[in-house]
Parts: C-alpha cells; structure tokens; sequence
C-alpha cells in the first residue's frame, strides 16, 4: 500500500462571532476525516485560520468601540479554545490578517495582473455619509419597490420574495446608522473570469473533484452563460489589505480568505521545517476542502480560477455538506437553538455531539437535523449501550486474569470484524460517516448477541468454569476493541481510554485485523457517561439566556447572505426581566467624549446623593448640553466593564 500526502482545510470562520453548533457539522465532519486518514498511516495535515477582513468585522469593531485587531485577536483565541474543546485538532490555525497571507495575496494578484486578467469599472454604491462606508446589499433597508413592504433588505423581499438592487428601494435607511443613503461611485477592481470559462468547464465536469451534483448546480447556473466579472476589491475605509498597485483600495474579504489556506500552510510549513512547494505545487499531494454548501460558489469557480493563473495545485476534492436545522428548523436565538458551542460544553460532552453528527452525515448537501430528543436516544441507544456497555460488561471479569494467551475459538466473529472493517474505511474515505456507524451497530449487535448467550456473570459463579469465563470475556473485549477502533475518528477520546484499559493504545486500523492476547488489563473505570436530557434542556435554556446578553450586531456575512435569520429585537424571559434593576435617573452633567464617535459621558442622580457615571452611545441622536436636566432610565445593576475611555 502506498501513503499519500493530503493536505485538509476547513472553511476559515469568521471573526466576528462565535463558533456554533451549526459551524461544528463542518469542522467535525474534517476533523473525523483527518484522523481517520492518519489511523489508515497516510501523511495528513489539516489546517485552517480565522477569517477577520471585511465590512462586517469593521462595523463590529465599530459597535464595540475597539479596533479591529484587538477584536480579531480575541475571537481567534475562542475560536481555537472550542475547536480543541470538541478535539478538533489543528496542525495549524492561523489568521487571514497575517503577513504570510499579505504576501501571497500579493503574489497572486501580480499573476492576475500579468496575465491580463483585472480590470477597472466603476461602480455605483449606496454611501452611509455618517457612517462613512459603502453599503453592502445587507446594509440597507427600505420600502420594497414592488410590493411596498416596509424594513426589507437592499437585495430581496420578504414578503413578496423580488429581487432588485438596493438603489432600488424607496426610502432607503443606513442599517448602521439610520442616516439616509447617498449615490456615490467609486471605481473597483474585477476579474474576468469569464477568461477561465473553458479551464472551469474542464475542472468543474471532469475529474471527480466536486460532489456530481454540484457540478451539475454549477453547469446549470454559471457554466451555461458568460462567466461575470468578479468584484475583488474595495475603496477605503475598509478593513483588510490595501492593493499594492492600487493605493485607497482593499482586496475584498472573499479575495484573500481562501488564500488563507495557502497561508496557514506556509505558516505550518515555517514552524515544521516542511517545504512549501511540497504542498502546494506537488501533484503528488491530494488538497481536500470541506466546506458548507452556502459559500460552494467562492470554492468551486474563483478559487480554482485563482489557483490556475498562479500556478498553484488545483484542490483534488471539494467536500461540501449541508447545512445544520435543530428540530427541523432554521437555528433561532429566541428558541434557544442558536447553541454555542462554548454553551454546549458546560453542559455536555463533546463526544456525543461528534458521534451524534457522524451518524447523521453522507456524502451529499442534503441538510442535517439535530433532533433533541433523538440526540439523547441516539446517543444513548447506540454509544452507550451497544458499545460501551459491551465492555462493562466483559472487561471487569478479566481485570484478575488478563486476557487469555491464545485468542479463543469465536465462531469467525473477530474475522468477519475484521472484514467488514474494510467497508467502514471506504465509508469513511467518502464522507459516508453515517453508513460507517450504521456497519459498526451491527457488528456491536451481533458482538453484544454473543456475550448475551454466553452470559459471563454466570460463568463467574461456578469456579469451574473461570477458563471459559476468561475466553468469552477475551473474545467480547476484542470486539470492542475492533468497534473502538473503527470509531477512533469519530469519538477519539473513547479510543484513547480503550488504549490504556487494555494497554496497547490505539493508533492504526490495522490493529483491528489482529486479536490482542495474553495482556494484563487496567482496573476497569466508566469509560462515558449517558446523555442526561435534563441537561440538553439546560443547555437551550441558557442559550435563550446568553444570547440576549449580547450586543446584538446584524447577522451579516460579507458574502451578502444572512448568516442566520433572526429578528434583530430579542425576546428576554421573566427571568431575565427580573434580574435588571431599572431606576428613573436625572442627568447632572453630559459631555463628549471627543475621542469616541458614538459616547456621552453621563454623571447621573439616583436619588439622595447617589450618583453613577455612565457611558452611552447616543451621541448621534442627542446633543451633551441638552441632556443636563432630563429624566432617564438607568440600570442600576449593570456590572462596571473596562472600556477604552474608562469604567462603564
Ligand atoms: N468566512 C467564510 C469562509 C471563508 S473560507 C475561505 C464563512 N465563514 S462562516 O463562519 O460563516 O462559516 C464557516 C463554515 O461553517 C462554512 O463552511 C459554513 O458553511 C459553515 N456553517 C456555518 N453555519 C452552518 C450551519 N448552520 N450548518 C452547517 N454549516 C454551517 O463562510
Ligand atoms: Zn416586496
């Protein structure tokens, strides 16, 4: 058997918010494949990065009133905090604002340009004049032109479902500031693509390296008509990287985010003393995406698009799956299903929801349902009872014996294991995770028929029969082992501890095809415990919770889509409601904070001689000097937090 070389990457999530249960389909889904590669002893490397450019990262730096940089800084280390927590293990993860991103952003640019490929239009843009940007489609909010449908968005309706341009609504509102829109061009660059068109018609069709039907979404959808100009850059202020040859313009978010990939791999490369161009040049090296099906369009055109004209090694694979529902519905904040994933660990293991998501996953873009109740019954059923149950119920009655020296005649049980182990791999191999456990509960059924007939606790009243006993506990533990090992991708904690109950750790499918005998084994310890459904409810109740603690920012990814629908006003519980201390306050004094664009500095009385000095952001709306004297409303136990400009 020959090894292969396979770089992995996960789609770079964005830096403006955190990882949910929705993200964590992917970034298990990658996770299980990797592990599952290495157990099989090929060389794989997975790497990936947070996303931090673009308008929506701005505007939140600008909410919070910090800089970009600090905020990218502190959600890459919650990102990478809840991606170990779910043994989403890394090689690397990096940050599209590094400077080896800068450079081969650069280098790829000076390939487009010099293959004649960019060009310049200009574009006419709605303008935030208070704000002082240009408004993505999201960013605006009007009259919808056809059915007069209020608070729509700048590129479809809701209630009638028509499409238009966002100068096209009556009555356009900033969604960042309210202000009323201006018509101001400015000119951008965009790359011909349509250039590329007969490579993406070759790439896309042939080759396997897409899903077949995203291929044929792609034929029917782009490749049948002249591919567009794509936009890739942005003028100024604009958080990302400026243009080398085109100073007050940026690279547009979805330019340099994929090349990220390339980035965190030279990062990795730098840290390991690995070649570069081993990775990304080598024909010999497999390059595997795994990504959601809403951003198929940037992976399956653009980037090999990019790729090519740079010189660069095409991906061999494009995984894409699809989305996350919870009870058959889009996650709600208000529901309490839009599910942290750091809200999920203080309350479950993470092993449940990797082996939960594996038996649901396949290899198409069909989309993935987390029923609660069928979580807890599933896991439970399955993990719990089929698995792990085996073991208790044979290892303990080996821990004086050890297991028997020669593996005990068993009816070709561990043999027949063994061969349906080669089916699980090609499960695996494509993506097929929910068939792999589909075959490994088989095998745990017919392995816990086996101990059920042989019955072990009643062996273990007749002294008579200890050589039985330790034969059929020796055959039961081995069986668990082989399903141990074949589930090592999916929930690798579990393998580990296998390892040392029995020690002989766990680190190839191989050692599914060969007994373990003669070993003396570790006291036996619970190995998981059962899902508690009270606990799944505390975890959407406190969901409902903390998300209403937060800021509400617009849900807004930069590639135009909504990244989840939620009314922006949240509902509070009772709970909530009467937890917040509300008093009617008089303004003694209000002044600027010249620094800050948005604060007053407010010294407020709340009767006696109590007073509080707070900061509020109503600097647009409300004049300092006319605020002396009004009546407010104050909550008076909102903790102090440190801001830049003092203690709020
Ligand atoms: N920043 C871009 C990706 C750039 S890749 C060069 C982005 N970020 S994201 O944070 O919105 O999403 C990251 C990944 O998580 C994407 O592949 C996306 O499809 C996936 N998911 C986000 N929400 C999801 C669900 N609810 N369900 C399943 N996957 C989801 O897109
Ligand atoms: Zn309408």
């Amino acid at each position: 058997m020959s090894f292969r070389r396979i770089l992995v990457t996960s789609a770079l999530p964005y830096a403006n918010g955190p990882i949910h249960l929705g993200h964590l389909v992917e970034y298990i889904q990658t996770d299980i494949w990797v592990r599952f590669q290495r157990l099989m002893g090929h060389r794989c490397v997975y790497v990936c990065a947070d996303d931090t450019h673009g308008t929506a990262i701005m505007m939140r730096a600008r909410q919070e009133n910090t800089d970009e940089v600090s905020l990218i800084n502190a959600t890459q280390l919650q990102h990478m905090d809840d991606f170990s927590a779910f043994d989403v293990q890394f090689d690397h993860y990096g940050s599209t604002n590094s400077p080896a991103n800068r450079e081969l952003c650069g280098e790829i640019w000076r390939a487009l340009r010099s293959s004649g490929m960019i060009r310049e239009k200009e574009v006419t843009q709605l303008y935030d004049p208070q704000e002082k940007v240009f408004l993505a489609d999201r960013f605006v909010k009007g009259t919808c032109p056809s059915c007069r449908a209020p608070d729509q968005y700048g590129d479809n309706c809701d209630k009638c479902g028509a499409t238009y341009s966002p100068t096209d609504l009556i009555d356009p509102i900033s969604a960042l500031s309210g202000a009323r829109p201006e018509l101001r061009s400015a000119s951008h660059l965009f790359v011909e693509l349509e250039k590329l068109h007969a490579f993406l018609d070759q790439w896309t069709q042939e080759g396997d390296h897409l899903q077949a039907e995203v291929a044929n979404y792609l034929k029917g959808h782009f490749l049948g008509q002249p591919l567009r100009d794509w936009d890739v850059s942005r003028p100024s202020p604009y958080f990302g990287f400026e243009i080398p040859d085109s100073p007050g313009n940026y690279w547009y978010v979805w330019f340099d985010a994929p090349i990220g990939y390339m980035a965190a791999t030279k990062e990795w490369c730098e840290r390991e003393k690995e070649d570069f161009d081993q990775w990304w040049k080598n024909p010999d090296t497999e390059i595997h995406h795994f990504i959601g099906k809403d951003i198929t369009y940037f992976h399956t055109l653009f980037w090999p698009g990019m790729l090519k004209v740079a010189g660069f090694q095409l991906p061999t694979k494009i995984h894409i799956h699809g989305f996350l529902t919870v009870g058959g519905e889009k996650m709600s904040k208000s529901k309490g299903t839009f599910v942290r994933a750091a809200t999920y660990l203080e309350h479950l293991d993470p092993a449940y929801l990797r082996y939960y998501y594996a038996s649901k996953l396949g290899p198409r873009l069909e989309d993935l349902d987390l029923g609660l109740d069928e979580f807890v019954n599933r896991v439970n059923a399955e993990l719990q009872n089929k698995v792990i149950n085996l073991a208790s119920r044979s290892a303990r009655f080996l821990e004086a014996s050890g297991l028997s020296v020669r593996y005990p005649e068993d009816g070709g049980r561990f043999e027949k294991g063994a061969q349906v182990g080669l089916e699980i791999a090609a499960c695996y191999e494509q993506c097929d995770y929910g068939r792999a456990i589909r075959l490994i509960m088989e095998l745990a059924d017919e392995a816990n028929a086996f101990v059920d007939l042989r019955a072990p606790w009643k062996l273990k009243k007749d002294p008579q029969q200890a050589q039985e006993l330790q034969d059929v506990c020796t055959i039961a533990v081995n069986l668990f082992r082989q399903l141990a090992i074949y589930l090592a991708p999916v929930v690798p904690r579990l393998a580990q501890q296998v390892g040392e109950l029995l020690n002989d750790p766990i680190w190839s499918w191989e050692q599914a095809r060969q007994p373990l005998t003669g070993k003396a084994l570790r006291t036996f310890q619970h190995l998981m415990k059962p899902v508690d459904p009270t606990k799944v409810q505390a975890m959407i109740e406190s969901s409902k919770e903390s998300n209403a603690a937060s800021v509400p920012v617009p849900a807004i990814a930069d590639s135009g889509q909504p990244l989840i629908d939620e009314p922006l006003c949240e509902m509070i519980s009772i709970d909530d409601f009467t937890k917040v201390d509300l008093r009617v306050a008089r303004v003694l004094a209000a002044e600027e904070v010249p620094e800050a664009r948005k604060l007053i500095k407010l010294t407020l009385g709340l009767g006696g001689d109590v007073t509080r000095t707070v900061f509020a952001g109503i600097k647009q709306a409300y004049e300092p000097s006319r605020l002396t004297g009004r009546l407010v409303i104050v909550v008076a136990n909102l903790a102090p937090r440190q801001m830049k400009f003092g203690l709020r």
